[in-house]
């Protein structure tokens, strides 16, 4: 009876010990989302049960070998056990229900990881060796006081607090996988196109800076493969995203695109070769254009450029002078115009 006693202190003291070690010791990242709280909570579970089925195995063996042993001067062999029928049934039943248990609470941690929130905030992620790429659509107001949509496009992961983001995920080349660690939940990264999009959800609940790490060996630089995430309230991340609604760090011709959408030129250039309030703009460099002076031009960059510079300058037959803002050389950058100009050009 003893023994028992002895053997249940020393396996209580060494969960305790154990499980404690754990709770106490700063082993994990910061928890900084919600799921991180949740998973930390069903790994602690997990953590408490490890230690105490490691307590009492360890605990056991050593006090057996310890107290057990052969003493100086004992004969003869010890007691033959061939088996316990009691004793096996009890020790498969126990761990059957264990695991079962285990198994029910898993799924609805799962569940409560993967809760869907219709005010989610959608980034698109995109991998390529060995860099990460966000995009956002943020809302912009065009100088006709429209609302239009356009992308922002970062190599920082921004994000409000207390908001889940949706995180649409693809890659370019190869298999990479998006961790960050203070999230604690991740996702691989596929290539293959729209139909291997992978999402993710997770709400930041803590401001700060952290970092995602490839947690996929994507070659040879994929231990550099990281991008700073930034955690603000929110306010701070609208602001963010009216400011870089204006920046673009794409290809010369998606920016291009992206100016003429935000600065309304498609609204009456059309890319289809339809005319409308303007000329269409599919065909148009590197071809004789009309005018209405009667003069007959070859559309250049230069042309292109006056024309977006000083519309009124060049004026294409069958179409009104003065429609155009006469204010673009002020309201875009010369980068902005010669984007625009790249974009026009791949028109053909
Ligand atoms: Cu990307 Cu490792």
């Amino acid at each position: 009876m003893v023994h028992f006693v002895i053997v249940g202190l020393l396996v209580v003291a060494s969960t305790l010990g154990l499980g404690l070690f754990l709770t106490n010791a700063p082993i994990l990242p910061l928890q900084a989302s919600e799921q991180a709280i949740t998973v930390d909570w069903l790994f602690n579970i997990h953590w408490w049960l490890i230690a105490f089925f490691f307590s009492l195995i360890t605990v056991f063996i050593l006090y057996s070998v310890f107290v057990f042993r052969r003493k100086r001067g004992e004969r003869g062999d010890g007691k033959y056990v061939s088996h316990n029928d009691r004793l096996e049934i009890i020790w498969t039943a126990i761990p059957i229900g264990i695991v079962l248990i285990l198994a029910v609470i898993g799924a609805s941690t799962l569940a409560d990881v993967e809760r869907r929130d219709a005010n989610a905030l959608t980034v698109d992620v995109y991998a390529s060796q060995w860099v990460w790429r966000f995009e956002y659509t943020a809302e912009v107001q065009t100088e006709a006081g429209e609302t239009i949509l356009t992308a922002v496009s970062t190599d920082t992961l921004v994000l409000p607090k207390d908001r889940q983001v949706l995180l649409r995920m693809r890659s370019a080349d190869v298999i990479h996988s998006f961790w960050v660690p203070e999230f604690r939940i991740k996702q691989d990264v596929l290539p293959g196109g729209d139909e291997f999009v992978r999402e993710l959800r997770i709400t930041p609940n803590l401001e700060g800076l952290y970092k995602v790490r490839c947690a996929e060996l994507c070659g040879q630089l994929h231990y550099a493969m990281l991008a700073d995430v930034q955690v603000v309230t929110p306010a701070e991340f609208d602001a963010w995203l009216a400011e870089n609604a204006g920046d673009c760090n794409l290809g010369d011709e998606q920016c291009g695109q992206r100016w003429a959408t935000t600065y309304g030129c498609t609204a009456c250039h059309s890319l289809t070769g339809e005319s409308g309030v303007g000329p269409t703009w599919l065909g148009l460099f590197g071809h004789e254009v009309s005018l209405s002076d009667g003069s007959v031009v070859t559309a250049d960059l230069e042309y292109l450029h006056t024309s977006i510079v000083d519309p009124n300058a060049q004026v294409v037959q069958g179409f009104q002078p003065g429609i155009m803002p006469q204010d673009f050389a002020v309201r875009l950058t010369e980068e902005q115009i010669q984007q625009i100009i790249a974009f026009i050009v791949s028109l053909q």
